[in-house]
């Protein structure tokens, strides 16, 4: 039954893995096309840098224009050492698919370690955007400084993404974004704006959706500015889904065509076609091309001695929430004395794969900084106040011993320096991570910093104090304000700057620092400063 799709699939590698590398085409093919609207009108991206190559991204969509059909159309791109294209230092052809939306992903190699770049791409009459990009330093080169922004979570109808124009001001070396890059909703209550379309739970739909929000001027400037590291969360398909079960959005979204299999599938086609990620994500799944589709995400960087970041995927693997109320799927706040299932050793968020991946980079030999980016909040968070619990099922609190065996294999490979970066609450948490969180007296084995939201809704600071008393392993927490995160790090110390927009339900809004944190290499404690 399944034979027309993975005939697609094997299709869908084939190309690719062709795409990523530079093809010479004949002169028939590079005709000259002229547009009547831009057909960069997406942007361009980079990502997934290495010490000697990055991959280049744009996806050809002329609004209003012509359609590009259903023929591939002949891309140039270039890469050269200044703004200018005087100096260029690689130059190549590619073939954007139709098949893969006509998205192109060039994987450029022989890059020089530690170099800014600048890129743009040539169809026809039309030139793109330049965008800048750079490659990592060597392992072993000493690096004086890296600033890592961080962000997550931009719902189209609860806000604008004017935090992006922002970041640009913050000149990072990369964005770590941290998921929930589209929301699948047709819409929501008190709605800012409304996406167009409905639900995206089809092929065609979670393109018209990545569309949409790839059109925000803020976010293809940002995209254009440095590379970015990426991984993602569960709105990408669909809220609450985990591993091969759905999720649950109210019983108010219509079951898709194919059943949720298909839908994951698509969904992660679509996240492909619109990220700078390298084809090997496609080519080289960890549990083959039995299981349909997958997309292998989850990466490791080396900053020099600097930093290493280990880039989780804690959506595609896990095992599904237990105890969710009303006996549904989906995520809710679960009393852990009234789940048998709350413990059980077996359940994974990880995967046993990644788990494993993930114990053998902390083994390896350490930079100054271990960098941990994931989805979620990973500290324990109870909602309750007093005696009895509440904790939310679907993030690190609802999958305590997959939790307890990354803090087992922080303090076996004695990681000096950990630091947990994540999203997904739409809430800023700082904290220190604890060897053990049903004892407080446990060690200090790192820090934690969870991010806000670009625009998603959170439900405000009523209940923030409450919350910290309850948790005190948290310095801070603020349930109102969005923005990201901008994390330097030297050898000897980090610091972290929360900024925050005033009002995100305007297009036009100021910036400003909410809190400031520092921490000492070797201290694994949190400053205010
Ligand atoms: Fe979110």
């Amino acid at each position: 039954m399944h034979a027309p799709a993975s005939l697609d699939r094997r299709r869908l590698l084939q190309l690719a893995a062709a795409g990523s590398t530079s093809l010479w085409l004949p002169r028939g093919a590079r005709a000259q096309r002229r547009w009547t609207a831009d057909p960069f009108s997406l942007g361009v991206a980079s990502g997934a840098p290495a010490t000697d190559s990055v991959v280049l991204w744009t996806r050809l969509l002329a609004p209003g224009a012509q359609s590009l059909g259903g023929e591939a159309v002949a891309v140039r791109w270039e890469l050269a050492h200044d703004a200018q294209f005087s100096r260029i230092a690689q130059r190549g052809e590619s073939l954007a698919h139709p098949e893969l939306a006509h998205s192109v992903h060039v994987e450029v190699p022989g890059l020089e370690p530690d170099r800014w770049y600048f890129y743009r791409f040539i169809a026809g009459d039309a030139v793109s955007a330049t965008g800048r990009t750079r490659t990592l330093p060597q392992p072993g080169a000493q690096v004086r400084r890296l600033r890592l922004a961080y962000a997550s979570c931009q719902r189209w109808e609860h806000g604008y993404f004017s935090a992006w124009r922002h970041m640009l001001a913050e000149e990072p070396d990369a964005v770590l974004f941290l998921g929930d890059y589209i929301y699948e909703y047709a819409g929501a209550s008190k709605a800012v704006r409304t996406p167009p379309g409905g639900w995206a739970d089809s092929l065609e739909g979670y393109r018209r959706r990545y569309a949409l929000y790839k059109g925000d001027a803020g976010l293809q400037a940002m995209h254009a500015a440095c590379p970015w590291l990426l991984t993602w969360d569960d709105h990408e398909v669909q809220n609450d889904y985990a591993g091969q079960a759905p999720g649950y959005n109210g019983g108010t979204e219509p079951e898709p065509p194919g059943g949720f299999a298909a839908r994951r599938a698509a969904a992660y086609q679509a996240y492909y076609e619109h990220m700078p990620l390298r084809a090997a994500v496609l080519t080289r799944a960890v549990a083959g091309l039995a299981t349909g589709a997958e997309l292998r995400i989850h990466d490791r960087l080396r900053f020099g001695s600097l930093a290493t970041l280990h880039l989780l995927d804690a959506r595609q693997y896990k095992d599904a929430q237990v105890c969710t109320a009303g006996g549904r799927h989906g995520s809710s706040a679960v009393d852990p004395a009234l789940c048998t299932a709350w413990d059980d050793p077996r359940r994974t968020l990880l995967g046993a794969a990644q788990e494993a991946w993930l114990d053998a980079g902390l083994a390896q030999p350490q930079a100054a900084w271990s960098v941990i980016g994931q989805q979620s909040l990973f500290g324990q968070r109870d909602f309750r106040p007093g005696p009895g619990r509440a904790f939310w099922n679907d993030g690190w609190d609802g999958y305590g011993a997959a939790r307890g065996r990354l803090a087992a294999s922080l303090q076996r490979h004695q990681v000096a320096n950990p630091v947990l970066l994540g999203g997904d609450v739409h809430e800023n948490w700082v904290g220190h991570v604890l060897a053990d969180y049903a004892r407080p007296d446990s060690a200090v084995l790192g820090v934690e910093f969870c991010g806000t939201s670009i625009s998603s809704r959170s439900a405000g600071n009523a209940k923030t104090a409450e919350r910290l008393a309850e948790n005190p392993h948290f310095v801070f927490a603020d349930a109102e304000r969005k923005g990201y995160g901008v994390v330097e790090f030297t050898p000897a110390a980090l610091t972290t700057t929360l900024r925050v927009v005033d009002d995100v339900t305007r297009p036009e809004t100021r910036i400003e620092t909410l809190a400031r944190f520092s921490v000492q290499a070797g201290q694994r404690r949190l400053e205010r400063v």
